[in-house]
């Protein structure tokens, strides 16, 4: 089985590239688990829970009543969360996961990055109890390089999608709403959304970070030098807005049979 995480967290600058995508993703995501009518009590699962943003907000969400279990391959990230927050290091492809044990179960930008991806969905889905709530929150690269007015990103953003390509689907967000409505799930709905982040804010610094982590791994000069300084320079200047990755949001819920 491959373990080629192309976006390791074992990377010097990981920690500082889960904050930016935090920044860039948490407010549209604790928005979208509030509307599930996430409540004190609940059991929740966030699997690949990466910089642990999302599991110390669920965590503050279910209270004392409630818990979370926050699962990573790599659990370096998951540190100083609420009492109620249980950090796990495990492979959510091959350790076990409690079957029918969550109201809810989040996985954000995870299951675009595993060959496995279609029986973890399936652990996912196992995972939740009768009743219980799925949000999956997956990339899809089909604004990277097209949506984008500065020509220097959007020729970044095309290296990044042809660079992600070779390691992970980055096409993967479109095809969540069919795969929910093949694990028997209802009252489905799906989302798509392409946050800009603003120069000189922590989600422009994730851009840079992301590039940076895919060009070491590929081993080096991916785009000219003077292109990438002068994207980069950019990225770091507030006032100009840029294009972050596309995800596609599907939440289902498993029937109570
Ligand atoms: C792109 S990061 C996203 C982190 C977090 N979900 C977020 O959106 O802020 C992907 C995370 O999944 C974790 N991961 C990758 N493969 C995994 C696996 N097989 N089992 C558990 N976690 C995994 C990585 O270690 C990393 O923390």
């Amino acid at each position: 089985m491959s373990t080629d995480y192309a976006l390791t967290n074992a990377w010097e600058r990981a920690q500082r590239r889960l904050k930016g995508l935090e920044a860039a993703y948490d407010p549209t995501t604790r928005r979208r688990l509030s509307a599930l009518g996430l409540a004190p009590g609940w059991a929740c699962l966030e699997a690949g829970a990466g910089g642990g943003s999302i599991a110390r907000w669920l965590g503050e969400q279910v209270g004392p009543s409630g818990r979370v279990s926050a699962v990573d391959l790599d659990v370096s990230g998951l540190r100083d969360l609420p009492a109620n927050v249980e950090v796990r290091q495990a492979d959510v492809r091959v350790d076990p996961l409690p079957e029918g044990a969550f109201d809810v179960v989040h996985a954000r930008l995870l299951l675009n990055h595993l060959p496995e991806r279609d029986e973890v969905l399936g652990r996912l889905v196992a995972a939740l109890r009768p009743g219980g709530w799925l949000l999956l929150e997956e990339g899809d690269m089909f604004s990277s390089g097209v949506i984008d007015e500065d020509p220097d990103h959007a020729r970044a953003m095309r290296t990044c999608r042809d660079l992600l390509a070779t390691a992970a689907d980055v096409d993967y967000g479109r095809k969540l709403p069919r795969l929910a409505v093949s694990r028997g799930l209802t009252e489905i709905g799906v989302e798509c959304e392409v946050p800009f982040a603003e120069g000189g804010s922590l989600g422009t610094e994730w851009l840079a970070l992301t590039f940076d982590q895919l060009a070491e791994r590929a081993g080096g000069d991916i785009l000219d030098p003077e292109t990438v300084w002068r994207w980069k320079e950019k990225l770091a200047r507030p006032g100009s807005w840029f294009a972050s990755l596309g995800v596609v949001a599907v939440r289902g819920r498993r029937p109570v049979v």
